[in-house]
């Protein structure tokens, strides 16, 4: 087979690394990928994930099988849709599908209808009568940007002040555009997050294991959100039972509800989700593959990952198995000032150390002598296995105290959570 992946950070790294493991696979093209893909024997191919047009006209000129999309924007901005007009294979949900992601409205709206446990919430466009429910309501409460935003549009108000000084940003100053245009104020549910992956095709859906990423930029949950700094799989302190009953009453009638809306979901569903005294109750759907959670949990994964999209796109049923042993984690290094403004061009340091870990490539670019150096917010994430989660984070952490990790930062307490 061949592949063409879209995307270009460490999601699809290990993405593309994993579908290339795979005996069936001759080549594995990733647009626009990043320069570290090479060292794996990934294919980088300089097009846009927004220039639809040229990318099916690579697949076509490739002759490549199917292609996997990884990140929202391209499926929100109706990719697959593309695709299939072009008569080429692609597994990701269609723009009306992924309006599970895209819409936190349109989500609400799906779970209030087939009864899936998520915080109580009122959406608002208008600033005064915003005001008026969250001071009704007290804090903490959650306030939410209705779209995209990167992971930065939503403000867990520990304060009465804090949420209003939201509300402004959002519905009076435009700080969001329009994604902050409409506004979900949300109960605060209080709990250990965690991340609950699943293949599906319409109906149906194959669950992953679970992981548990780590928002905030720094140690203790402090800091802004950021798109994540670190993750780990499974999660010991989350139990089965809970997860079990969260496939059967979040995944489920979500896969079920958006079929019989009209928008049936073929792709990656993501559910994060708290877990509450009463429950897994949902935050949020994406429509996609997590970053960091993938570069975790596809390790994880012991059947082989192209047959089982291969099979989903050509109707057989797949064979998803998982590690039954051990845990993996992963720790984000992020360049100094991430999430807000940052400094590109920092010498990458000298892998060639690493003794336990993967080393997988999201924020670089080459410089003029063919270095690796800093080009993004998150820059790369080292990933290990270890038979208890302790090894696995003392292996990670060993590793990484062997870098020059000038210019970027990480956290030190990933997995510390379920120790
Ligand atoms: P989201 O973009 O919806 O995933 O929210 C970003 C982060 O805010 C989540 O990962 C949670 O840590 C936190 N969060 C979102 N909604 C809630 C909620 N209702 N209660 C508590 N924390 C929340
Ligand atoms: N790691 C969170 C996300 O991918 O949305």
């Amino acid at each position: 087979m061949k592949i063409l992946v879209i995307g270009s950070g460490g999601r699809e790294h290990a993405i593309a690394k994993k579908f290339l493991a795979s005996n069936k696979v001759e080549a594995v093209f990733v647009a626009k990928g990043n320069v570290g893909m090479k060292k794996d024997g990934i294919q980088i191919v300089d097009i846009s994930e927004e220039n639809h047009a040229a990318l099916i006209e690579f697949a076509k000129e490739q002759a490549i099988d199917w292609t996997f999309v990884g990140p929202e924007i391209p499926l929100l901005n109706g990719i697959v849709d593309d695709f299939q007009a072009a008569g080429l294979k692609i597994y990701g949900p269609t723009k009306r599908a992924a309006l599970i992601e895209g819409s936190k409205d349109f989500a609400k709206e799906i779970m209030n209808k087939y009864n899936i446990p998520t915080a109580n919430h009122q959406t608002f466009t208008d600033y005064e009568e915003a005001k008026a429910y969250v001071t009704e309501q007290g804090a903490p409460i959650v306030i939410k940007a209705d779209g995209l935003a990167a992971g930065k549009g939503v403000v867990v108000a520990e304060t009465l002040e804090q949420a209003i000084a939201a509300l402004k940003d959002m519905l009076e100053d435009n700080k969001f555009g329009e994604s902050g245009a409409r506004v979900v104020v949300e109960e605060f549910l209080d709990g250990q997050e965690f991340s609950l992956l699943s293949f599906v095709d319409g109906e149906k859906v194959w669950p992953m294991v679970i992981a548990q990423d780590h928002k905030r930029a720094y140690d203790n949950d402090e800091g802004p959100n950021t798109g994540g700094m670190g993750a780990y799989a499974p999660v010991p302190q989350i139990s089965q039972e809970m997860v079990d009953k969260a496939i059967e009453t979040i995944v489920k009638p979500a896969a079920r509800g958006l079929v019989r809306e009209g928008r049936s979901f073929t792709g990656i569903l993501y559910a994060g989700l708290i877990a509450t005294k009463e429950g897994a109750k949902v935050i949020e759907f994406n429509a996609r593959f997590g970053d960091p959670e993938t570069q975790i949990v596809l390790p994880r994964l012991t059947s082989d990952f192209a047959s089982i999209i291969d099979d989903i796109l050509n109707g057989n049923e797949p064979i998803v198995e998982w590690k039954k042993e051990g845990y993996t984690l992963g720790v984000v290094v992020a360049a100094d000032g991430y999430p807000a403004e940052y400094e590109k061009g920092v010498l990458l340091p000298d892998f060639s150390t690493l003794e336990n870990s993967e080393v997988l490539f999201a924020g670089v670019a080459e410089n003029s002598e063919g270095k690796l150096v800093t080009n993004g917010g998150r820059v790369y994430l080292l990933a290990s296995e270890g038979t208890t989660l302790e090894e696995a984070q003392a292996k990670v952490y060993a590793d990484l105290e062997k870098l020059d990790t000038t210019g970027t930062f990480y956290r030190s307490d990933i997995g510390s959570k379920a120790l």
